[in-house]
């Protein structure tokens, strides 16, 4: 069917709705969904120049289809990039990330305070392929600054983080990278391009699990990478052709029709997430709170200016006790009495989420290398949905109220 084509400038909650809808001959209306592997092709003379690259047109799911293009176009036109190119997972993402952008003899820096896996796959994972890696402070410039070598080629960071919420300075990191010749990647699954848009500071690349807030309702695992054409569509899309970590069609068009109400989703829970860190921090059983869009937050004007003026919908509080063994005590109670957030430890989700993180996502830590990451076990993660906030804070009394 032929599409009058949208015009430009148009913002990013536009774009979420209307980039990249592909209609079909029979001119439906929601995004259709191209659920197969492979492409009938018009005769053998086609199929040859399709398949040697000669041509456009879809030829096998591996390669490319319709479904996971608009998903890829969509996302990147949020972004703000040239291009994006769709994975499995976000973890799949960055694995795309390491394979095409890193070889052996390359050295790479990483914030400490990543998503754990990723500290795997990059620190231990890709050094039995002769990368190594560099761990430094999220929020201490200098430490980046003063990781550098003269075989750094990407630095790499997650901003905001979990599950303390602490940032980094983007601008300050692309500004490293590029006196170095290094390339900067960003990880932004817990802000989005709702709350930021890292290559307007100067990222080279953007890597997302599609799995938290472009999702958003819990459903699918999904994953992408932004950035130039040059550096995701030639490069790393040509990996793709054999490197089989494809996005499924169907998983594409579930996280397609979530990025339709992702700026309200992101805006409500971010507005909710702030009253929610507001009250937290005047109960007498929280011994503190961390959320940066907290006006005395110490990264709450980075937070202001990089973040679209938003502190996110992820917060995490301490509860009070004497001892780590109370701390722990403490905190189950809380999360043990709630009756409506779910306790599970994914996030972004429209369902508030409570967890903690000290025996589960960052489980696996020794005990110093937890509470150097200023994790304790009083320590409670929150991922707040869309509920009535007061059914919330209710729900987070019945086990605060009742501590001892
Ligand atoms: C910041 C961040 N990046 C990447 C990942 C990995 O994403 P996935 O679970 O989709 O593989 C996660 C998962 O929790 C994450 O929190």
């Amino acid at each position: 069917m032929t599409e009058r084509s949208l015009p430009d400038g148009l913002h990013p909650d536009t774009l979420a709705v209307r980039e990249a809808v592909e209609r079909s001959q029979w001119g439906e209306h929601s995004e259709a969904l191209y659920l197969t592997s492979s492409f009938v092709q018009p005769d053998a003379a086609t199929a040859a120049r399709r398949f040697a690259n000669e041509e456009p047109g879809y030829t096998y799911s591996r390669t490319s289809n319709p479904t996971v293009t608009s998903f890829e176009r969509r996302l990147a036109s949020m972004e703000g990039t040239e291009s994006a190119v769709a994975t499995s997972t976000g973890m799949s993402a960055i694995l795309l990330l390491a394979l095409t952008m890193l070889k052996a003899g390359d050295h790479v820096i990483c914030s400490q305070s990543m998503f754990g896996s990723t500290i795997k796959l990059i620190g231990t994972e890709m050094a039995r392929f002769g990368v190594t890696t560099s761990f430094v402070s999220q929020t201490d410039v200098a430490a980046w600054q003063a990781a550098i070598r003269p075989e750094t080629r990407l630095l790499f960071a997650e901003t905001p983080t979990n599950p303390l919420g602490d940032l980094c300075d983007i601008a300050a990191l692309a500004e490293i990278a590029h006196a170095h010749g290094a390339l900067l990647a960003v990880d932004n699954s817990f802000a989005s391009p709702v709350l930021q848009q890292p290559v307007k500071f100067g990222a080279d690349l953007v890597v997302h699990s599609g799995t938290k807030l472009l999702d958003g309702q819990g459903r699918v695992m999904a994953g992408a990478v932004c950035g130039s054409k040059a550096l995701v569509e030639d490069k790393m899309g040509a990996f793709m052709r054999g490197g089989g970590l494809n996005l499924a069609p169907f998983n594409a068009w579930v996280v397609l029709k979530g990025m339709e109400t992702l700026s309200l989703r992101v805006k409500a829970m971010s507005a909710a997430a702030l009253e929610l860190a507001q009250w937290l921090r005047t109960h007498p059983k929280v011994a503190r709170v961390y959320y940066a869009g907290l006006p005395d937050h110490p990264q709450y004007a980075l937070a202001m200016r990089q973040q679209s003026g938003m502190g996110g919908g992820v917060l995490a509080f301490d509860v009070v006790g004497s001892d780590p063994e109370a701390l722990r005590a403490n905190a189950f109670h809380v999360i043990d009495s709630t009756r409506v957030c779910s306790i599970t430890a994914n996030l972004g989700d429209v369902k508030t989420t409570i967890t903690h993180p000290a025996s589960t996502s960052h489980g696996r830590l020794a005990e110093d290398q937890r509470l150097a990451a200023g994790i304790s076990q009083g320590l409670i993660r929150l991922s707040v949905g869309l509920e009535h906030i007061e059914d919330i804070k209710a729900d987070l009394c019945r086990g605060l109220d009742t501590l001892s």
